[in-house]
């Protein structure tokens, strides 16, 4: 990536990306991260190499490419103070940042910015991300190319061409690392009641939530016929798969997860303040 990339922010989200994006081969020199406190962006120019700044507009000078890291709470003061020196600079603008529409942060940027939102997740932190990205009409192909390198440096990357379908992306991955830990607290409790130690149980759950995972990205089989693979008839598997269905546990995700795309929609709004 020959772009300079400034990280407004530098913390969990910003450094697995930067982190990734070296391991990748990008020169450190050409990433800026800003942060208000001296001491947290020293730890991550020693960590990193990387350059550093306090002072936002600065970083954002010379940037081909910013990203917006910070919480959504504070984006707009952030993006207003911003302003200028974006529409000076024109970068394209990503934002990480849960909840926050495109054409908000945009407006708080001074307009007329290509900016793509991605809607990231907690596994990124540890390279396994995987996040949903929308870029609105001012995005080149060479700039999206930009957006898929940067956050395929922590994981997966599908893009929509809806904003609105990320409320659906946050349903299937933004917020789905917490059904799978879930998943496996059940399963650890389920277990222990069957007579097994806790860290036994919990041990297995997730090696064959990690192994059934792997199974379903590497096999050209669709899950059902996975699923179909294990259950033999009369036998065990098909036992309590079939009480899962009689249980409605399809009904209950398709509710949980249809509860949160509309959670994400109404957070928006509130967050734009319309
Ligand atoms: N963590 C996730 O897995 C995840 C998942 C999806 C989306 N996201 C999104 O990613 C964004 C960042 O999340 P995070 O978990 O990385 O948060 P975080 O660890 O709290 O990082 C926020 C960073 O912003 C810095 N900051 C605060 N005020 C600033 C300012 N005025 N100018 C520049 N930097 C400023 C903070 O510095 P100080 O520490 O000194 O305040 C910190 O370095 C959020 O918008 C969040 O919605 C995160």
């Amino acid at each position: 990536m020959a772009n300079k990339i400034t990280f407004i922010g530098a913390g969990n989200m910003a450094s697995a990306i930067i982190g990734g994006l070296i391991d990748s081969g990008v020169e450190p020199s050409t990433i800026t991260a800003t942060a208000p406190n001296d001491s947290e962006l020293a730890a991550i120019k020693q960590r990193l190499g990387i350059n550093t700044d306090t002072d936002n507009n600065a970083a954002v000078a010379e940037a081909d490419v910013v990203v917006l890291a910070v919480k959504p709470q504070i984006m707009r003061s952030v993006c207003e103070a911003l302003r200028d020196s974006v529409q000076r600079q024109q970068p394209l603008v990503i934002s990480i940042a849960a909840g926050l529409d495109a054409d908000t942060i945009d407006q708080w940027l001074g307009g007329q910015n290509a900016m793509v939102r991605c809607m990231p997740n907690t596994p990124s932190l540890v390279g396994y991300g995987a996040s949903g990205l929308y870029a609105n009409g001012k995005v080149s192909d060479a700039q999206r190319d930009v957006a898929t390198q940067l956050m395929e440096a922590v994981g997966i990357v599908e893009w929509v061409e809806e904003e609105a379908l990320l409320d659906a992306v946050t349903a299937v991955s933004g917020s789905a690392p917490a059904y799978f830990f879930l998943m496996f607290e059940a399963m650890e409790e389920a277990a222990v009641k069957l007579g097994l130690p806790a860290a036994t149980a919990r041990r297995l759950a997730i090696q064959t939530a990690l192994g059934a995972a792997t199974m379903a990205q590497q096999s050209d089989k669709d899950p059902a016929t996975l699923k179909q693979n294990v259950m033999s008839p009369g036998g065990t598997t098909e036992r309590a798969i079939q009480h899962m269905e009689e249980a409605q546990l399809r009904t209950t995700i398709a509710d949980a997860m249809q509860a949160c795309a509309d959670r994400a929609q109404a957070m928006a709004k509130e967050l734009s303040g319309s």
